[in-house]
């Protein structure tokens, strides 16, 4: 008897305390480079530093694309893994799988839509709406400068590829009342994709599988095998999941959840918390070594846009320039940038054997869909005589580090930009076009 109540007991708290997703809200919104920009953004709006005796006179900003349909090759994965969902459906029928009920229903009527994963690039619609919303904030949040926005005052251009082009055309559609020309891409060498059209890049670093030596390793670890191990125990299928395949339900979960109305996936349901930090951190590994201060050289790609940013604020300080330039373009660039300014840099190199979970280093923060980094040029009058500066903003949220509670003086910001005027990347040899 006694027994019996323990096991009754026993049965009874491990039905309550089962985990639920559909339930728990947004439990975990910080999927690497597949996050929406809608969980990690700030409002210039609210975020804009005005600072009394100045007006901004010239916004500078480099913009990551918005959400996208996956490649060919992501879709493939992903579709290959699609009756995974039939074999968690019939384990959870026979009492094998720990998911609940009702995610266990959502998944089953979750529906394909083969338009999203026919593997050609396009910007989703959310990923529309997040350009077009960021345009519209920067207009309501720089009124004054952007009201009138001839022709030569500004320029809009992106990196080659349609999701990329489609994105800048959202981003400008509602920045101003007024028409605006979009320059086309560049097919050779820009100075927002200087990495793109580099021969060494793409084959030293983009394409060398070595670069994720320590995702791999970190794939091997305690930590990675036993997430592994309870995603298989909780879908409770026959089939043993591959790497492969839990990075094809991650990506599931990833691509065909919405933040903008916190519309969850059902896929998402495969994973707790846990799992999602740790496959997070995998996905860190990737771009920490391929985009960051994992590998020498991306510091010097991001000095290439930087020297662009220094010009095109002398120039407006010596009474030219451009009112706003906006370039819109790919993680890559964001994260290369980050290093050449030293962002977000760990005192210790990210490893596989380790994950620091209080890291600086966060693709779910800084190089989600969107991301972006804006700069602010202030014109300021003192004492009767003009003097400028900068204000770093990350996604619509001052960057503090960058400078004294995040202005930058002109001295300042020459001393560290100017330097990155006439960066060369004449080692990149034969270049070969890559979008
Ligand atoms: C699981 O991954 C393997 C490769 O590791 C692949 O061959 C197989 O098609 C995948 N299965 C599913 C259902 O995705
Ligand atoms: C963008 O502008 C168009 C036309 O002015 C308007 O119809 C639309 O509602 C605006 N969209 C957003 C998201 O503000
Ligand atoms: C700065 O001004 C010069 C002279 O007008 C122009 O050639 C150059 O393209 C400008 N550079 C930037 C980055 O705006
Ligand atoms: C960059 O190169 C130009 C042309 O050679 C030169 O006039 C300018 O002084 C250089 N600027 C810097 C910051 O080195």
């Amino acid at each position: 008897m006694k027994k019996f109540l323990a096991i009754l007991l026993l049965y009874i708290n491990n039905a309550t305390s089962n985990y639920c997703y559909w339930n728990t809200g947004c439990p975990y919104k910080y999927l690497s480079t597949e996050t929406a920009y809608n969980s990690v953004r700030g409002d210039i709006r609210d975020s804009v530093i005005k600072l009394t005796g100045c007006e901004p006179v010239s916004i500078w900003g480099i913009y990551r694309h918005g959400k996208r349909k996956p490649s060919t090759f992501f879709s493939d994965k992903m579709k290959a893994a699609l009756p995974i969902k039939n074999l968690i459906v019939d384990s959870y029928k026979k009492g094998h799988s720990s998911l609940c009920a009702q995610d266990v229903e959502n998944l089953q009527n979750w529906e394909y839509n083969s338009k999203f994963f026919d593997g050609k690039p396009d910007v989703t619609e959310e990923g529309r709406k997040e350009m077009i919303g960021l345009g519209k904030r920067l207009k309501e949040a720089f009124p004054e400068l952007l009201h009138d926005l001839p022709k030569g005052s500004y320029t809009f251009r992106s990196a080659k590829g349609i999701w990329i082009e489609k994105s800048i055309d959202s981003f400008v559609s509602n920045l101003s009342n007024q028409k605006l020309v979009i320059e086309a891409a560049k097919t050779g060498m820009d100075v927002m994709s200087p990495y793109a059209t580099c021969g060494f890049y793409q084959n030293k670093v983009q394409h060398n599988p070595d670069i994720y030596a320590e995702s791999e390793k970190y794939l091997r670890s305690s930590e990675f095998l036993a997430t592994k191990d309870r995603i298989q125990r909780r879908s409770g299928i026959e089939l043993s999941l591959t790497e492969e395949n839990i990075t094809a339900l991650y990506d599931l979960c990833r691509y065909t959840w919405s933040a903008v109305d916190c519309k969850i996936s059902p896929w998402c349901a495969l994973f707790t918390k846990d799992d999602l930090e740790v496959l997070e951190y995998a996905q860190d590994l990737r771009h920490y070594y391929r985009n960051s201060y994992g590998t020498a050289v991306n510091e010097v790609f991001g000095k290439v846009p930087l020297g662009d940013l220094f010009t095109s604020f002398e120039n407006v300080s010596k009474g030219g320039g451009k009112k706003i330039v906006a370039y819109v373009t790919h993680a890559t660039m964001l994260d290369q940038i980050y290093t050449t300014l030293g962002l977000f840099k760990d005192s210790k190199p990210l490893t596989g054997a380790h994950r620091d979970r209080d890291r600086k280093f966060r693709t779910s923060k800084i190089s989600v869909f969107s991301a972006n980094l804006v700069a602010v040029l202030n014109r300021c009058v003192k004492k009767g005589s003009e003097e400028y500066n900068v204000v770093f903003y990350l996604n619509e949220e001052p960057i503090r580090s960058i400078c004294e509670e995040g202005v930058c003086s002109w001295e300042d910001f020459d001393t560290r930009l100017r330097p990155f005027v006439n960066a060369t990347i004449d080692f990149c040899g034969e270049t070969t076009e890559h979008y």
